[in-house]
C-alpha cells in the first residue's frame, strides 16, 4: 500500500500535473472489469495450426518487425490466463483470427486446429472463472478475401456473416459476450483511406466510405444472425466497438463549436448513427457536406454511399451495447479544406491538434487528457438515448517499458476516475477494459510503443512476462470496485 502511495505521488510529479480532484465512490453493482488484447498483436504462430495469411502478415512482409511471433500467446496462453487471474479482473477481451477458422476466409468446413486453439483458450479461461469477451474482427482480414477486394467488395457482408456463424456454433455455448468489429473507423480510414494500415489503400476519397459502408452492413448481418438463430438458446449479448477521441473547440466561437461537433459526427457518428440513432443512417451533416463537396469536385453523385431501406432496418438498433475504445481528447478549429483535396479528413473541414500543455506518451497521437473520458461518455449518453456503454479499451503507451511505469499508474487512476464521474453524471457505463494485458505488436509502430500492464521481454526467446507497477493500482481499483477515500 505504501509503495502504491509513493508511486501515485511520483506519477503525478513525473507528469507534472495538478491532480484534478478525484471522485470517491463505487461503480454500480455488476460493473465488469477486464483487460484486452487482439489476435495479431499477441498470438504469433502465424503459419501454425493451418492458419491462412492475413492482410497484416502480408502488409508487414518487408518490415523489421511483425506479428509472426509477437508474444507467442499461441503457445503461452495458459501463462497469460494466470496474468489475468492475478489482476483480479473477471473478463478477458481477445479476438479470433478469422484465418485460423477459415484460412481462405470462406469455406465449407472450418479448420479444426484453429477451433481447437480457441476452445483451449476459452476452457482455460472458464476454469479460472474468467469470462471470455470475443471480438470477431480485430483487423486481420484473410488475405484471400483482400484479393477479392476485401472490405470494398459488397459480398464481404455475407463472408463475415458465415465466419460469425462458425464462431457462434463452435464457441457460443461458452462465449456470452460478442463484439462484431473493432474500430471500423480505423479499418476504413487508416486501411482504405490514408493507407497507413493494412491493406494500405489510399487516396481515392471514396474507398474509405465504401469500406465503412460494407463494415456496417457486415456488422448488421452478424448481429441479426445471432439474434435470429443463437440468442434465445445461447443467451449472450452482441454489439460493436467504436472509437473516437473527444473534440474540444479551440474557443467558444460558434464556428469552432460547430467544427468540434462536426468532427465527432464524422469520426464516431459515421458508425454510431446508423446503429444507435432513430433514423438508422449516416449523420445529416456528413450527408450534406460530402454531397456538396462531391458535386463541386465533379462527381456525378455523392462519394458517400446510401443504404437501402432494408439495410437501414437491419442496422437500426443492431447492438446490445455501445462499445467504445477511448484514449484522448484533442483541440478542434473550423478549417475550410481545399476542394481539390479529396479525402474523409478534408470533408470534415476541421483542423485538429494537441494542446501543447498536455503531457505526451509513447505514441505521437496520444496525450494525457483524462477529463475527456467523462465528456465523451456524457456525449454518447445524450446523443444516443442513454445506451449501455462498455469502455472496451483504454490505456497508455510508453517507449521505455519500465516496470516502474508511473505514467501508466497516473493514467489509470485518472481515466478510471473520470469513468466513475460519468456514472455519477448518469451515463450507463457497464464495464471497463484496460488496454492491454501486456506489451505487444502495436501495428505500424511495431514493438516500440508499449501499452502493457505486463512487460514482455522481446529480446529473450522465452518472452517472459512481468507485472508492472500499474498492475497494483489497477487491481486495487478493481478489488474495491471504485475509489475509497
Ligand atoms: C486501439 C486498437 O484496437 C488496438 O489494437 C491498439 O493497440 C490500441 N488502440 C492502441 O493504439
Amino acid at each position: 500500500m505504501r509503495i502504491l502511495f509513493i508511486s501515485l505521488v511520483l506519477a503525478a510529479t513525473v507528469f507534472g500535473y495538478e491532480d484534478e480532484p478525484l471522485a470517491y465512490g463505487n461503480f454500480p453493482d455488476g460493473f465488469v472489469w477486464g483487460v484486452a488484447t487482439s489476435a495479431y498483436q499477441i498470438e504469433g504462430g502465424w503459419d501454425e495450426g493451418g492458419k491462412g495469411l492475413s492482410i497484416w502478415d502480408v502488409f508487414t512482409t518487408d518490415w523489421d518487425s511483425n506479428g509472426k511471433v509477437a508474444c507467442d500467446s499461441y503457445h503461452k496462453y495458459k501463462e497469460d490466463v494466470q496474468l489475468i487471474v492475478n489482476l483480479n479482473v473477471t473478463h478477458y477481451r481477445f479476438s479470433i483470427a478469422w484465418t485460423r477458422i477459415f484460412p481462405d476466409g470462406v469455406g465449407e468446413t472450418v479448420n479444426e486446429e484453429g477451433i481447437l486453439y480457441y476452445n483451449n483458450l476459452i476452457d482455460e479461461l472458464k476454469r479460472n472463472n474468467i469470462e471470455p469477451v470475443v471480438t470477431l474482427y480485430h483487423w486481420d482480414l484473410p488475405h484471400a478475401l483482400e484479393e477479392q477486394g476485401g472490405w470494398l467488395n459488397a459480398d464481404i457482408a455475407v463472408w463475415f456473416e458465415e465466419y460469425a456463424r462458425a464462431c457462434f456454433v463452435n464457441f457460443g455455448d461458452r462465449v456470452k459476450f460478442w463484439i462484431t468489429l473493432n474500430e471500423p473507423y480505423v479499418v476504413a480510414h487508416l486501411g482504405y483511406g490514408i493507407g497507413i494500415f493494412a491493406p494500405g489503400i489510399s487516396g481515392s476519397g471514396t474507398s474509405e466510405y465504401i469500406a465503412a459502408h460494407n463494415l456496417l452492413r457486415a456488422h448488421a448481418k452478424a448481429y441479426r444472425l445471432y439474434e435470429r438463430e443463437f440468442k434465445n438458446q445461447q443467451g449472450g449479448i452482441i454489439g460493436i466497438t467504436l472509437d473516437a477521441g473527444w473534440p474540444i473547440p479551440e474557443d467558444d466561437s460558434q464556428p469552432n463549436i460547430d467544427a468540434a461537433e462536426r468532427n465527432i459526427q464524422f469520426d464516431l457518428g459515421w458508425f454510431a448513427n446508423p446503429i444507435f440513432s432513430e433514423n438508422g443512417d449516416y449523420p445529416q451533416i456528413m450527408k450534406e457536406k460530402i454531397a456538396e463537396k462531391s458535386q463541386l469536385q465533379g462527381y456525378e453523385k455523392s462519394r458517400l454511399p446510401e443504404f437501402t431501406q432494408q439495410e437501414i432496418i437491419e442496422l437500426k438498433g443492431s447492438s446490445d451495447f455501445f462499445g467504445h475504445n477511448f484514449y484522448r481528447g484533442f483541440m478542434v478549429a473550423d478549417f475550410q479544406s481545399d476542394i481539390g483535396s479529396i479525402s474523409q479528413d478534408a470533408d470534415k473541414d476541421t483542423f485538429v491538434y494537441a494542446d501543447p500543455t498536455w503531457y505526451t506518451t509513447g505514441s505521437s497521437w496520444l496525450n494525457v487528457t483524462p477529463f475527456a473520458m467523462r465528456s465523451i461518455l456524457n456525449w454518447i449518453k445524450t446523443t444516443y438515448n442513454n445506451p449501455k456503454i462498455y469502455i472496451t479499451e483504454n490505456g497508455v503507451s510508453d517507449k521505455a517499458g519500465n516496470l516502474d511505469d508511473f505514467g501508466r499508474v497516473y493514467w489509470y487512476k485518472h481515466y478510471i476516475n473520470n469513468v466513475l464521474k460519468a456514472t455519477m453524471d448518469g451515463a450507463d457505463v457497464k464495464g471497463y477494459f484496460a488496454w492491454s494485458l501486456m506489451d505487444n505488436f502495436e501495428w505500424n509502430a511495431g514493438y516500440t510503443e508499449k501499452f502493457g500492464l505486463h512487460s514482455v521481454n522481446f529480446t529473450d526467446p522465452a518472452l517472459p512476462r512481468r507485472p508492472k507497477k500499474s498492475t497494483e493500482l489497477f487491481s486495487a481499483i478493481v478489488r474495491s470496485n471504485g475509489f475509497i477515500e
